[in-house]
């Protein structure tokens, strides 16, 4: 088997260092009417909204406020009604991958004739117009600064869904890492395991020999493995939160997953978690995955023993023991960065098992994995495994 066929297009643009927010000023149209979209308040608190606001300068600006952590669609829908109500033509994300998902929802939504509600059942699809967008991001983790996917929920229902298109690029993204200093501990964690868990989605699958993805590969989890801990331990220290930040970027941005297989199905099921429990995206996938890779090693046997002996430095020649080890050191590592990983220390008892199952039957997410193996019975045994 060898790497697929791939059409690899990235155009946004990353403006990366200290103070770099005054570029701002060059990246957006000096006659753009700019709505800038942010969460509840912590760019506000750490300084960086000022920031924003004066790199804007004599711009026509307003400020939307409120957008949650799981953006949900009602709120996200406020601001397309503020957008077309005042006629702004340019939005300008500031905050983590909440605010970002939020704004491409935004973008795309304010020129969409139909129902809106369309956009998230077409999965992103039917979007065919945006307003321009930019970020201002905040927190590393998602990689939604230079991707092309959202996730958007509606608690009245309790659907999470992702949304994926081509024009959810954004056209920049400005990077200042010190404006992540005064992010919590506990969403620092979930940025280290969500970009580490992205790299698995596309790595820990089967082999197309794609030399070059999964060397990157590797150098982004081993950099996750490094770096992760030194900025938790040291918030303030640029070098360690510049590295993990673009490492993070990098980890979700199409280069990687380009020409191999993928999986998603911690993503999914995680997003089940989250929409049910409140859980924190990060703490899904990390309950989640050692689960699953046990589950799966059968079919991913191969990248098991790849990925234990590269990354972790696993020797010898008994193979299901480098299996079990990787898959130990995988949990080790999120525990060891503040994250548990057993449902039920979040609460959350074996009653969970059955609601998940029937989340997923609902959402269709019944054929999951690289194979579309992961059916529901899978689904279930990974669960039951995560409790
Ligand atoms: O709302 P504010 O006050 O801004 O506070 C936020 C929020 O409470 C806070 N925060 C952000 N930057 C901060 C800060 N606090 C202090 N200092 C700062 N510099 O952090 C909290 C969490 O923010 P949120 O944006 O929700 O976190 P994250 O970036 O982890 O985003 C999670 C969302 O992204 C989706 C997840 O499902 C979830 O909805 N994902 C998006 C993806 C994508 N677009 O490609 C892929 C991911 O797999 C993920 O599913
Ligand atoms: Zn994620």
């Amino acid at each position: 088997m060898s790497v697929q066929n791939f059409d690899f297009c990235n155009p946004t643009r990353i403006v990366f260092g200290k103070e770099t927010i005054q570029r701002l000023n060059d990246l957006i149209p000096q006659d753009a009417k700019v709505l800038i979209i942010i969460g509840g308040g912590s760019v506000r608190k750490n300084g960086t909204l000022s920031e924003v606001e004066t790199a804007l300068g004599k711009r026509h600006f307003d400020v939307f406020e409120g957008i949650e952590a799981n953006p949900t669609f009602e709120t996200s829908m406020q601001a397309v009604e503020k957008i077309r109500h005042d006629n702004f033509n340019f939005v300008l994300g500031v905050g983590g991958g909440s605010v970002m998902d939020a704004t491409k929802f935004i973008a795309g939504a304010v020129k969409y004739s139909g129902d809106t509600w369309e956009i998230i059942t077409s999965k992103g699809k039917k979007v065919n117009q945006v307003i321009p967008f930019g970020f201002v991001p905040t927190l590393p983790a998602t990689g939604s600064e230079m991707n092309t996917n959202a996730v958007i929920s509606r608690k009245t229902t309790f659907d999470k869904i992702g949304i994926a298109n081509p024009l959810f690029s954004p056209l920049f993204s400005v990077i200042d890492p010190t404006k992540t200093y005064s992010l919590p501990e506990r969403q620092v964690a979930n940025g280290v395991a969500d970009a580490f868990v992205h790299v698995m989605e596309q790595y820990l699958t089967y082999s197309v020999h794609a030399a070059v993805q999964d060397r990157f590969a590797e150098g982004l989890l081993l950099t996750l493995i490094e770096e992760g801990p030194k900025t938790l331990k040291n918030p303030q220290d640029y070098e360690s939160r510049a590295n993990f930040i673009w490492a993070a970027t990098m980890a979700l941005n199409g280069l990687i997953g380009a020409g191999v297989p993928q999986d998603w199905a911690t993503h999914m099921i995680g997003h089940e978690l989250t929409i049910l429990y409140g859980i924190d995206h990060g703490r899904t996938l990390s309950i989640l995955l050692p689960s699953l890779l046990n589950e799966m090693r059968k079919e991913k046997r191969e990248k098991l023993i790849q990925y234990g002996r590269r990354v972790w430095g696993l020797q010898g020649s008994d193979e299901e023991k480098i299996i079990d080890e990787a898959i130990a050191k995988t949990r080790t590592f999120f525990e060891s960065i503040g994250i548990k990983t057993h449902l039920k220390e979040y609460d959350v008892d074996s009653s969970a098992v059955e609601k998940v199952v029937e989340q997923l039957k609902r959402h269709n997410l019944t054929a999951l994995g690289e194979n579309g193996d992961i059916t529901l019975e899978v689904s279930r045994r990974i669960v039951e495994a995560s409790l």
